[in-house]
């Protein structure tokens, strides 16, 4: 055989490969469950041995539209046969155009008017830490604790929610400076606080911050999640962003929205901030954006962006033709089958039904709180736990709904379940994962 010729190759049967998956992939990337996953069929996936799961994850808040929605993958799939890469710094192309003409209407505040899209979650959020060092001529960025922006290294140094995302890495990128989220959990209250003194609480802290570590002159940028998301799914009070945007607007600091899990419906509206009709600088999405192709954007006012200069953004993949087609069919989706409206009212279930089992007597000790927003939403069980509370309740109640049928994901360093199901589950679909949830909590608690 010379040396240049290709070696014969023989696919290995289907049994063996998960095992050699497991064997041949980086141990730095958790999972949890076994099997493969073979195919997505809208609130459900089915797996190669014949599994069939409801998903509640989404893939961490990412098939929003469900799996294989029908108009998102077409869309892809004519896109596919006409133009897949056209790269960004060579020319524009169609569908990054049509894109922005959907999104435009539907930003929560009309300043937002200058795009840029991206890959993924965290490049986008490095975008947005760049568009605001050279904006303020500023280097300080102020980030939430508890707050998750990402895995790379700009987005590494502002995350907050759990330590194994930095644990080794350092050194982190400097002039990064953490200031409190009014979660009670992290300020030692009680969840019956209100959200009131927890938001007094945290804006103190702030402008002790700015009096003792970052002076606003060295400030660029206050970055937040209108609700965490790795941190616990928390709602951020809207008195707590007005008070962030009126320190920006003192201080000529920009805030930075990162609404990479919470926007594109998440929450009931097109974006989580809405709620408090409080104005982001620079607004930072992807996940739902496009149903499952790699997408995220940046965007902000011109009169920020006008001062970048040409080719200071970019990347090979940045906005991608088949993913931006994708977002289109994506916005065109929620409009014509107003899944706005749908995400209202299963929201509306979804609390009913947690809530009665958070006031069920023989569950009270163990559910501390039903929170979140639209179909983002939260379950804390106790922790550390009571004395007459199971350990560990989030994971293993995560654990058992994986064995009764339904894909769905802890989040936090406390006891959290969080529900993220499509935005257009059915009401059938929905009442079924509830139901899967309180069994699965009845069976943790029963065996302590
Ligand atoms: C709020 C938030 N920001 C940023 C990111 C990072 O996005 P990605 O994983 O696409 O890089 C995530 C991912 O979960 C996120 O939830």
């Amino acid at each position: 055989m010379s040396s240049s010729s290709t070696p014969p190759f023989e696919p290995m049967s289907s049994d063996k490969l998960e095992a050699f998956g497991v064997h041949h992939i980086t141990k730095g990337l958790g999972r949890i469950k076994g099997g493969i996953m073979a195919k997505g069929e809208g609130s459900y996936v089915v797996y190669e041995d014949g599994q069939r799961l409801l998903d509640f994850t989404c893939g961490i808040g990412v098939t929003s539209l469900g799996h294989v929605n029908p108009h998102v993958s077409q869309a892809a799939a004519d896109q596919c046969l006409k133009l897949v890469h056209s790269q960004c710094s060579i020319s524009l192309h169609e569908p990054y155009i049509r894109l922005i003409e959907r999104l435009l209407p539907i930003m929560p505040d009309p300043s937002l008017d200058s795009f840029f899209f991206w890959n993924s979650g965290s490049e986008a959020v490095e975008a947005a830490i760049k568009m605001a060092r050279v904006f303020t001529g500023k280097q300080n960025i102020i980030c939430m604790q508890g707050g998750y922006h990402g895995r790379t290294f700009g987005a590494m140094a502002l995350t907050r929610s759990k330590t194994i995302y930095s644990q080794g890495f350092a050194p982190l990128m400097p002039g990064v400076f953490t200031t409190s989220f009014p979660y009670w959990h992290q300020s030692g209250f009680q969840p019956s606080t209100s959200t009131h003194t927890l938001t007094q609480q945290a804006l103190y802290q702030l402008d002790l911050l700015f009096s003792q570590q970052t002076a606003p002159s060295d400030t660029a940028a206050i970055i937040i999640e209108p609700v965490l998301g790795e941190g616990g799914y928390v709602p951020a009070p809207p008195e707590f962003l007005h008070g962030l945007r009126e320190r920006c607007d003192k201080h000529g600091i920009m805030l930075i929205v990162d609404e990479v899990q919470s926007g594109f419906g998440r929450t009931g509206n097109y974006f989580a901030i809405e709620e408090s009709g409080v104005r982001p600088d620079i607004l930072v999405i992807a996940k739902g954006l496009a149903n499952g192709f790699p997408l995220s954007g940046v965007i902000s006012r011109k009169e920020v962006t006008d001062k970048l200069k040409p080719g200071s953004m970019g990347g090979t993949y940045a906005g991608n033709a088949v993913s931006c087609a994708a977002a289109v069919a994506v916005a065109d989706v929620f409009r014509e089958e107003n899944i706005l409206a749908n995400v209202q009212a299963r929201s509306t279930e979804l609390f009913s039904a947690l809530n009665a089992l958070k006031y069920d007597p023989n569950l009270r000790p163990h559910i501390l709180d039903v929170r979140g927003r639209g179909l983002m939403v939260g379950v804390e069980f106790a922790s550390p736990p009571p004395p007459s509370s199971p350990a560990n309740m989030a994971s293993r109640v995560a654990a058992r709904c994986i064995e009764k049928g339904m894909l769905i994901l802890t989040t936090s360093v406390y006891q959290v379940i969080r529900f993220i199901p499509p935005l257009n589950v059915s009401k059938a679909d929905l009442a079924k994962g509830s139901q899967i949830f309180a069994e699965a909590v009845r069976e943790v608690v029963k065996e302590g």
